[in-house]
């Protein structure tokens, strides 16, 4: 229907007759010529109607908004003063001789032009939504993205093979997304948290090196970087070990951003074990860009008369971390109420703090309300440690470690992005060393920090049942920028270890084999050292994209209560189908459980 895509024409097609189409992005009256802003994929052209032509003239001006039209004319030279040099386009346009409307369309509710929609507007009208050019461009990016991981996975020999999407529960932590099956009344197939088990048994099936661009589900609370179904890349390769799988993916990595983005990421990428980044920056998934580091000066604080710091420096689970904030003395007491506020949100009970006027002076060049607890041994060593500069501010945490960890991580991101602490650019980073196991703090039994197929460090292994807490496992996570944009571990491949995890864990042998009598039996039938990892690919794409939200590269993402307004599912089904599948839907939970 067309002979060029609007946004690609320019000089060169000067005099040539082309054909177009498109939708109308503006159109507008200039005293007897009409100009019609066109617009497809590839960007946007200026068609010039006069009345030269009346029939051809006469339909464009009934055209609107977000009209599809088809329209034949000649390239020409726009005349002096008005070419638009921010437009590709911009030094030309089109004298319009012939006109079809293929289609009208009603005032639309979004306009394209226009900012600042309601999200929820936005996923309503997807489509319209998806015709603005920043979700143009995100979309393309995704596409080039995934086309460039292919082609560095083909050419790497990885087979690219499809596992089911009707299945058993994987664990990956989250609550599954359940389907009735009809044939066998009351059982129900589990959608996929991750191909995990199925990407080993291929391995174990001799494929060697797998790959896989692939819907998971997950029933899980959402953010910003979540969504119910996304999309990994999940890779598992046979006979390697660390630094094979991590050498292959941070090449991989490396190639993608200088392709798309002309961006050089180091060579190779840095490493950082788990403990050391929990240390340095309270997090598993350390934003290197932002060079505040947290202090621990728990050990000061044994003795101290202030129960808010003696009790978590007593606690062999708690933590008192000091964080500096160059510059942070000009912060007013509203300013600091509002972190203080912030840092609750991780169940933090307070924000200590400590202005640091005149480091010279020692306790007299300090200001805080709780300096009087503080003896001058645990003053001098908080102002070393946390190397604080007069005009600096230190904030405190003290709390199990979980929560000061939690809390004064975010409040160092936060801080860097406000007080311009922040490095332009690119900070990815291996988290290594992981512990294999923690404790769920509701009950206090072992969890797997990764999934439970994840290999422990063979020097671990013989005493994983006596020190579990000091068990360290072979799992590695690839951040960016403070984004955990891949996890993946070097497996368990022989089942008398994997047996000895699961009970660990708590599943006895009754449980493994009722769900994972499969993974048990194909290890005994041959199974190569192998592992793998997975990246969320609607992460790496956010991040390259610059977005805020995963929402902003997928093309159709559900709401943070996980509903498409789109399509308004989830939906009523009919009673018949319930029948069929033997479902009687009772009250919501909570009416159930007020009547009970
Ligand atoms: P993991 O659970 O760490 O590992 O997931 C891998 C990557 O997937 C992304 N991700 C998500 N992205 C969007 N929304 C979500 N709800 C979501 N959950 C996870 C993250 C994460 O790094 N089977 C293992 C991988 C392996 O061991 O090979 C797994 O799924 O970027
Ligand atoms: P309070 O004695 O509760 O008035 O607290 C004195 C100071 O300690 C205030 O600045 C509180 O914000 C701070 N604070 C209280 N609890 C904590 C905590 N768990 N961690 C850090 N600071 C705290």
């Amino acid at each position: 229907m067309r002979s060029h895509y609007c946004g690609h024409l320019n000089l060169e097609h000067l005099d040539q007759e082309v054909t177009l189409c498109g939708w109308v992005h503006r159109r507008r009256d200039h005293g007897g010529v009409i100009f019609i802003d066109l617009r497809d994929r590839e960007g946007l052209v200026q068609i010039v109607y006069d009345p030269d032509l009346p029939d051809v003239f006469a339909t464009a001006e009934q055209v609107r908004n977000e009209y599809v039209l088809q329209i034949t004319g000649r390239v020409r030279h726009r005349p002096e003063g008005t070419v638009n040099a921010d437009l590709p386009t911009g030094a030309i346009e089109i004298l319009g001789l012939q006109l079809e409307v293929l289609n009208a369309a009603e005032t639309p509710p979004i306009q394209i032009e226009e900012d600042d929609i309601s999200e929820d507007l936005r996923l309503k009208y997807r489509y319209i939504d998806l015709r603005r050019s920043e979700m143009q461009h995100n979309m393309k990016l995704r596409s080039q993205v995934t086309r460039e991981l292919r082609r560095y996975l083909d050419d790497q020999n990885f087979m690219d093979i499809e596992t089911p999407m009707l299945t058993r529960a994987t664990p990956e932590g989250a609550r599954d997304y359940l389907v009735p099956s009809r044939t066998h009344v009351g059982k129900f197939f589990a959608l996929p948290q991750s191909p995990q088990l199925f990407k080993q048994l291929l391995m174990m099936s001799g494929m060697d090196r797998y790959y896989q661009i692939v819907r998971c589900f997950r029933d899980e609370d959402l953010r910003a970087d979540r969504q119910p179904e996304f999309t990994q890349l999940d890779v598992e390769m046979s006979f390697i070990n660390e630094e094979d799988i991590m050498g292959t993916m941070e090449n991989m990595i490396r190639q993608l951003f200088k392709d798309v983005l002309d961006v050089e990421l180091p060579n190779p990428f840095p490493r950082m074990s788990y403990a050391e980044s929990m240390l340095r920056y309270g997090s598993d998934r350390p934003d290197l860009r932002v060079e505040l580091e947290l202090h621990d000066v728990g050990d000061l604080m044994t003795g101290v008369d202030f129960k808010v710091f003696s009790g978590p420096a007593n606690d062999p689970n708690g933590r008192i971390a000091a964080l500096c904030v160059p510059g942070g003395c000009k912060l007013t007491r509203k300013q600091i109420d509002g972190y203080t506020k912030f840092v609750s949100i991780y169940g933090a009970k307070g924000l200590a703090y400590i202005k640091v006027n005149d480091v010279q002076q020692g306790r007299e060049g300090l200001q805080s309300p709780i300096l009087k607890f503080l003896p001058d041994e645990a003053i001098e060593g908080i102002l070393q440690r946390s190397s604080a500069q007069n005009g600096d501010l230190i904030f405190f945490g003290a709390d199990k470690a979980t929560i000061v960890n939690e809390a004064l991580g975010a409040l160092r991101v936060k801080l860097g992005e406000e007080f311009g602490l922040m490095k332009e650019g690119w900070q990815p980073v291996w988290v290594v060393d992981f512990p294999m196991f923690e404790r769920d703090p509701s009950n206090s039994r072992w969890m797997a920090l990764h999934h439970p197929f994840t290999a422990p460090r063979e020097a671990d292994i013989d005493s994983m049942h006596s020190q579990a807490g000091e068990c360290l496992s072979r799992a590695y996570d690839m951040v960016l920028n403070g984004s955990e944009i891949g996890g993946g571990s070097i497996r368990i491949h022989r089942s008398e270890v994997q047996q000895q995890v699961f009970s660990l864990l708590g599943i006895d042998d009754q449980e493994a084999e009722d769900k994972f009598g499969f993974l048990l039996r194909a290890l005994r039938y041959g199974c190569p050292p192998h592992g793998g990892i997975a990246f969320g690919l609607d992460r790496l794409v956010m991040l390259m994209a610059g977005a805020d939200s995963i929402r902003d590269v997928m093309a159709f993402p559900k709401t943070q209560t996980a509903n498409c307004l789109l399509t308004n599912a989830p939906s009523d089904v009919s009673a018949e189908q319930l029948r069929e599948l033997s479902i009687r839907v009772r009250k919501p939970q909570a009416e159930q459980a007020a009547e009970d």
